[in-house]
């Protein structure tokens, strides 16, 4: 048991954060950035901020893991990558994902309860979300 613990130390994670490139990172108001920084951009952008755990296996390759398809699915920093069009239905997704609260990720929230969104949040998200800011 203790052997193999040690062993799978060695096993290599990706915990890399590709370079910010400032023209294609998203621009919105401050306080929805701030919220947006302080709940999602752990796994939504090229930000991350790898928590101590996140060094130690196995838990580091479900933290990478959720990093890795986080960023595929929606990345902030390259948020302008994307077509208006394709922008806009990732806006909608988000309202989705944040009016069923299953984001940001219930597990994560465990370690990271400040992450969590009040109702005052999630509506300042949502209107801004729906332009109705
Ligand atoms: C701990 C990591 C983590 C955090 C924090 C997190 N997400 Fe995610 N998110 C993921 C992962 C992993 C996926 C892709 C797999 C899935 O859908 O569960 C995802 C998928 C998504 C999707 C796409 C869902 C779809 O329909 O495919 C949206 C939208 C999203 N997240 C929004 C957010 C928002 C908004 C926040 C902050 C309020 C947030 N997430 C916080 C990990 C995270």
């Amino acid at each position: 048991m203790f052997i193999p613990l040690l062993l799978i130390q060695f096993v290599p994670v990706n915990r890399e954060n590709p370079p910010i490139d400032e023209n294609l990172t998203l621009t919105a108001p401050p306080q929805i950035k701030s919220i947006l920084k302080n709940s999602c951009y752990d796994c939504h952008s090229n930000e991350t901020e790898w928590p101590f755990y996140s060094y130690i296996a196995p838990v580091s390759w479900l933290v990478s893991r959720d990093v890795k398809f986080g960023r595929e699915d929606l990345n902030f920093s390259e948020w302008n990558k994307m077509t208006e069009s394709k922008r806009n239905h990732k806006k909608e997704e988000i309202v989705e994902e944040i009016s069923r609260d299953t984001m940001p990720m219930p597990i994560y929230l465990i370690t990271h309860p400040s992450a969590s969104l009040s109702n005052e949040e999630k509506l300042l998200l949502k209107n801004w979300l729906t332009g109705r800011d």
